[in-house]
């Protein structure tokens, strides 16, 4: 991941039949591959073999774009991935405030608080195709031609994704569907209840990777006569509906495609992230135990609340994860941090012999948990594909444009975004000002609805001057009776009537830094998250949280000894395990350098983040 030019890179056409069409069905045969900026380490034993194990932030697209222009291409053993379901529905996250209980809604939002929307599962069907289509070809170049891909999907859209998996892998490397029961305690209240996802796995060839799977079975025992002491030894006593004690006898049986004994996350579950859609660690052990072989590498380009990669770290294999989301890597970052110090605690119990060795990279081979990972699988980077950093207010921030001017939405539209009074609405991305290319693409779409006559309200946070003297230009050709089209801009940023709700005041923190000969301490006095703040200023007349302590803000801590002013190495994580629980907010370093740039770095319960650092 050191390339640092774009690069184009290029890819394979699918196998073609069966094929399925669409509107707007567009082959991808080649692709942009933007450079990695690296944001983030966690090195906790200083192995240096940070390269391991990535988690990137970005649209998966240019991300596996990246990753074919760095190396990857055929070098990925097993892919799984859990994209979203086309399920119509909007997929919220819950976040609350630490040591506060209690939610209450905002009025006029549809949301609580403590929920921000994680990503918008709403396309237009032939979209969504388009999308998974696009993702496909990509994931085929990165596989190895012994590994498997996994594409876990619901009945909304199986039927689909099984057909443009026959296109791009060929339907001769169908290896399996896979039906995961499972026990949810709400079905849908017509017809049966729907309790069951599908698995479709493809390989590139016949020759892949693939370990049988046995599991232990209970068959109930006949009982003939007198059942002897030894045999009950052997046999399993269990009540059955009458309460009668019946005997089984444990035997084992291999696992088909049928998978029953697996459930989903439940609500008090230790690996439970607060995410919705989370998978359950144990559906990922299955995958990952019977496609891999220890230290391969696996891929995830949905990574979510990071289920894949914390397995896949679990069992010694290593991992690339990725999102658009930042909530998503923020989640996963912090997950795969406890199970790395987890490991380290475990090793160090069994052998701390390992940790003292100079060269423990290659010492490091012995039993562990029945893995053998070494130190280097003991770390993983973080990087950013492209710049993201907006995206966690994107969603969020189009509803609450659109609710704050009065946008009526448009869900089944593909490119516009709803209606305003006489006028259609499009909404400019607010990761960058309108420019010319947001403007051409409207007129392009206008061009292919020559009916269309309505005027075109263009909303965006700010604009470039370019883009106003286009839309002058456009307007100019349109005076008079017969002008249909005419571009109206809402700039949210400066608009006199709907301006200034969208300012971002970024949240702050006060920490003091002092040295005692080697010894650095730490202390934060303060922080404040003025978005917080008025989000709960906004409950008025509801139950409204008192904030009396700054750490309820703060959802972790991370330290960075010798901050060199672009990635981040993590030397100290202080992530409270438990949702009540309170950062810690006092730090004392051992064995800091003289001049060192100690850097601080608060994440809040939103996700916004605040570096502060100091030479030291
Ligand atoms: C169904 S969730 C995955 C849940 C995950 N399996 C788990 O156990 O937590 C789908 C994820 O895909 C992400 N996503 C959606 N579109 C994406 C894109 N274009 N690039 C990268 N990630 C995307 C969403 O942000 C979301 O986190």
């Amino acid at each position: 991941m050191s390339k640092n030019k774009t690069e184009k890179v290029t890819i394979t056409p699918a196998k073609g039949r069966p094929m399925l069409h669409w509107v707007g069905k567009r082959p991808l045969t080649n692709l942009i591959a933007f450079p990695p900026q690296h944001i983030e380490t966690f090195d906790p034993v200083n192995s240096g073999q940070i390269y391991n194990n990535r988690l990137i932030h970005g649209d998966n697209k240019e991300v596996l774009a990246t990753l074919l222009a760095n190396g990857y291409r055929g070098k990925i053993n097993l892919i799984y991935i859990d994209p979203p379901f086309d399920s119509g529905a909007d997929y919220v996250r819950k976040v609350s405030l630490r040591g506060i209980t209690g939610e209450a809604k905002i009025e006029g939002e549809n949301y609580t608080f403590g929920e921000q929307i994680q990503y918008t599962d709403i396309w237009a069907n032939d979209n969504y195709l388009q999308f998974m289509y696009e993702r496909l070809l990509l994931l085929k170049e990165l596989l190895a031609s012994n590994g498997l891909l996994f594409l876990h999907c619901d009945t909304a859209k199986n039927y689909h994704l099984r057909c443009l998996l026959d296109e791009v892998f060929g339907a001769n490397n169908f290896a399996n569907e896979i039906i995961w029961k499972y026990t949810k305690f709400a079905g849908k209240n017509s017809g049966f209840p729907s309790n069951h996802d599908t698995l479709l796995v493809y390989s590139k060839s016949n020759e892949y990777v693939f370990h049988k799977t046995r599991i232990p079975v209970n068959t109930p025992r006949k009982q003939t006569g007198r059942v002897w002491d030894k045999e009950l030894k052997k046999a399993v006593q269990k009540k059955d509906e009458q309460g009668n004690l019946v005997y089984y006898d444990q035997t084992d049986k291999e696992v088909d495609d049928t998978w029953t004994d697996i459930q989903i996350v439940n609500p008090v579950a230790y690996e439970r992230q607060e995410f919705p859609t989370q998978k359950p660690e144990g559906l990922l052990e299955r995958v990952i135990l019977s496609s891999t072989n220890p230290e391969n590498i696996v891929l995830d380009c949905f990574i979510g609340s990071g289920t894949t990669a914390a397995v896949a770290q679990k069992l010694g294999r290593r991992w690339i994860g990725c999102d658009i989301n930042k909530g998503a890597i923020q989640t996963t970052s912090k997950r795969l941090q406890r199970i790395i110090l987890d490991q380290i605690d475990t090793i160090q119990k069994k052998q701390p012999e390992l940790f003292s060795t100079n060269d423990c990279e290659t010492e490091l081979l012995g039993p562990f948990n029945d893995i053998d990972p070494k130190v280097g699988a003991l770390s993983f980077s973080v990087y950013r594909v492209n710049d993201y950093d907006l995206q966690i207010q994107h969603n969020e921030a189009v509803n609450l444009a659109c609710e704050h001017i009065g946008i009526e939405r448009k869900k089944t539209d593909t490119f516009f975004d709803g209606t305003l009074g006489k006028n259609l609405v499009k909404i400019i991305p607010f990761n960058h000002p309108l420019s010319p290319v947001d403007l051409e693409e409207i007129k392009k779409e206008l061009e292919a609805r020559p009916d269309e006559d309505r005027a075109i309200s263009v909303v965006c946070l700010g604009m470039e001057l370019a883009a106003k003297a286009w839309i002058e230009e456009w307007n100019r050709l349109r005076k008079g009776q017969s002008a249909v089209n005419k571009f109206e801009v809402i700039e949210l940023r400066s608009d006199n009537k709907y301006g200034g709700f969208l300012k971002h005041e970024p949240a702050k923190a006060k920490v003091k830094f002092s040295r005692i000969k080697d010894i650095v301490k730490i202390e934060i006095e303060d922080f404040i998250s003025p978005t917080i703040i008025t989000r709960l200023q906004q409950q008025a007349g509801l139950l409204q949280p008192k904030i009396d302590d700054w750490r309820s803000m703060v959802d972790c801590v991370m330290i960075d000894t010798n901050y060199g002013g672009k990635v981040f190495n993590i030397s100290v994580s202080d992530v409270p395990e438990k949702k009540n629980d309170l950062v810690n907010g006092k730090y004392e370093l051992q064995d800091v350098k003289k001049d060192s740039n100690v850097a601080v770095k608060l994440i809040d319960m939103l996700g916004e983040e605040v570096l502060i650092s100091k030479q030291i």
